[in-house]
């Protein structure tokens, strides 16, 4: 079965059809969202926090990635594979960046890479594109430059700055990058964004104008209690709760010797019993 195109995106904006993204980072995660019917799965830089337990995702390396986008790459057949280029991939040199980004499509099977940043990456996501690498764009609250923000704060709420992140906007769109990603942005400016680019905009935290919304996959299954997700994430689902109690089942069962029954056990025919009760 053939992948999606990332052409496809751009046809449902221009049919006014939403659509969601989520993200994945193994086998069993996008099977799953793949059969629930996602048509996009971002393997996100996210997986540093909510995979590799690191405060954020500055650490995550490109064999990260790589390792990751292989295992959700084999978990599915139709969805687009959207693979982060983590910090310091792309950020440094232009050659480097551009054979970080083709190692994502050519070692790890990623249909298309995601970079943050505006201007100032345009140029270099002209060349990603002209080398036949699809780009997803990310603007407004880049989690690669929170040591710079000075935390997770919304972004774009200045006339100077919402002029500079609809510029940036822009830039993405005349460089090649076929959608870009809106975080933690006013709805207002997002909404002003998706009208004024042709390209379709993805939200996290950035209101329902958006042509599609992304979400973090342990954030919606509510797989965490310790680190609260921001005002932007949903949960559908208490997983974690649903999982302590399956696992607090399992320790009950082993201590009180209500498992394994016979229907988990393994027989050993009568002859083979006793010549061992024989041979002592
Ligand atoms: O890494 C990630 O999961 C992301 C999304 C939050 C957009 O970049």
């Amino acid at each position: 079965m053939a992948r999606l195109s990332v052409h496809k995106l751009r046809e449902w904006k221009a049919k006014g059809q939403r659509f969601a993204m989520i993200t994945a980072y193994d086998y069993p995660s996008a099977r799953l969202v793949e059969q629930a019917g996602i048509p996009i799965i971002l393997v996100g830089d996210s997986l540093g926090s909510v995979i590799l337990g690191y405060e954020t995702t500055v650490p995550v390396t490109m064999d990260d990635i790589v390792y990751h986008t292989r295992a959700v790459v084999r978990g599915t057949q139709k969805a687009i594979i959207v693979a982060d280029m983590p910090f310091m991939s792309y950020q440094a040199n232009a050659d480097e960046a551009v054979r970080n980004a083709g190692r994502l499509l050519q070692e790890a099977g990623a249909t298309a890479v995601k970079l943050e940043g505006g201007s100032h990456v345009a140029p270099l996501v002209r060349r990603m594109v002209d080398s036949g690498i699809p780009v997803m764009g990310h603007l407004g609250l880049t989690p690669q430059s929170v040591n710079q923000f000075g935390g997770h704060k919304v972004q774009g709420k200045t006339p100077a700055a919402a002029a500079k992140l609809i510029n940036d906007a822009r830039a993405l769109e005349e460089a090649g990058a076929f959608a870009v990603v809106l975080e933690t942005i006013p709805a207002p400016l997002a909404n002003m964004v998706t009208e004024r680019i042709s390209i379709p905009t993805i939200g996290i935290g950035a209101g329902v104008d958006c042509d599609g919304q992304v979400q973090v996959f342990h954030d919606l299954l509510g797989i965490y209690d310790d680190c609260r997700p921001m005002k932007h994430a949903k949960a559908y689902a208490n997983l974690g709760a649903t999982i302590r109690d399956a696992v607090r089942s399992y320790i009950g069962e082993v201590e009180g010797g209500a498992f394994p029954t016979p229907a988990h056990s393994f027989e050993m025919d009568e002859s083979t019993m006793g010549e061992l009760t024989h041979a002592g």
